[in-house]
């Protein structure tokens, strides 16, 4: 597919990402179908676009109007069918579990245009395994945000065993016209090239923590004062969703082996529901 035949992108799954990837498609331009799999959840999703575009426009990153035109642009789903009817491309950002991707794209495959790529947000699983559900293997690729996608401008674009070349490069070309900068990841391997570096650095930022070497305020002044990093390991992690963090660790550490063992002060919090910014309470108190 050309990018000039790129009109309407649907997103799936309007958390977190879901919510910011749809935001970043409207004010590229793009009709968007935002979709969850309820009501209360898409209207959040679609409260928190609102929400951002408002801070964008009181910040003077955008104009109000374009703020109410980006807006405009998003309408929300809860049938995934309907949803992708007439997607040229479809952004899935469903929780990071392998299971509930695959049945999304079971659910999506028959439904969305023969010609429609599908591209999966996911931050570390593998491409190919995705790829595979679906007849359409070689229209299957990665577009990987970083949070919050409205303001980071790094976009992962990775090839499957089986994703054509020509898929590529309309995932790269779509992520240009979204005003990102895309990065081409070669090989599908386990959190790529951005989480195989920083889910690590949380990692051993919560393993000096859990033997009590210093506290989290301690680690976290080091990550951004002597690291240089925007946010501390622990702030970063709040704001990334604490169990996103944790899923893409027991992966790494399923493929990749033990040097990726996650540590329990993850566990412990993906538990108890403290997951973040997104649940009010994680590392750090938000409410
Ligand atoms: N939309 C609009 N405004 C937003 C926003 C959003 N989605 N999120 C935060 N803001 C607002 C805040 O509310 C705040 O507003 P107030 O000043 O009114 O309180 C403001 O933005 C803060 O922005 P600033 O530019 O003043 O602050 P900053 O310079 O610290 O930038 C940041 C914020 C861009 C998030 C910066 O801290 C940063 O780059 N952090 C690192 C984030 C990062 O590394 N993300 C990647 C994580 S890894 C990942 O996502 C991948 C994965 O698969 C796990």
């Amino acid at each position: 597919m050309d990018i000039d035949d790129i009109n309407t992108v649907t997103v799936l799954g309007a958390g977190n990402m879901g919510h910011g990837i749809a935001e970043v498609a409207a004010l590229a331009g793009y009709t968007v179908n935002l979709r969850d799999i309820n009501e209360e959840f898409v209207q959040k999703g679609y409260d928190q676009i609102e929400w951002s575009l408002n801070k964008l426009a009181e910040k003077d990153r955008i104009s109000a109007d374009e703020a109410e035109a980006a807006l405009d642009r998003v309408t929300t789903f809860v049938d995934a069918g309907e949803s992708v009817a007439d997607a040229d491309v479809v952004i899935e950002a469903v929780p990071e579990k392998m299971e509930i991707k695959k049945e999304v794209y079971g659910a999506i495959d028959e439904h969305a245009p023969a010609d429609a790529i599908f591209a999966t947000n996911t931050s570390s699983l593998s491409i190919t395994e995705l790829s595979e559900v679906t007849d359409r293997p070689e229209q299957f690729c990665g577009m990987h945000f970083f949070n919050p996608p409205v303001r980071m401008q790094l976009v992962e674009v990775i090839s499957g065993a089986h994703t054509s070349d020509e898929t590529m490069d309309a995932i790269e070309a779509l992520a240009d016209e979204m005003g990102k900068t895309p990065v081409r990841v070669r090989k599908d391997s386990p959190g790529f090239i951005v989480n195989r570096v920083l889910v690590p650095l949380m990692n051993e930022a919560a393993w000096i923590v859990d033997n009590e070497t210093a506290t989290i305020a301690e680690v976290d002044s080091t990550t951004k004062y002597d690291l240089g990093l925007p946010m501390g390991s622990f702030e970063l992690a709040d704001q990334v969703g604490i169990d996103v963090g944790f899923h893409v660790l027991e992966y790494m550490h399923e493929v990749l082996g033990d040097a990726y063992r996650p540590c329990p002060l993850l566990a412990e919090k993906v538990e108890n529901g403290n997951l973040g910014k997104k649940s009010g309470k994680g590392f750090y108190d938000y409410e």
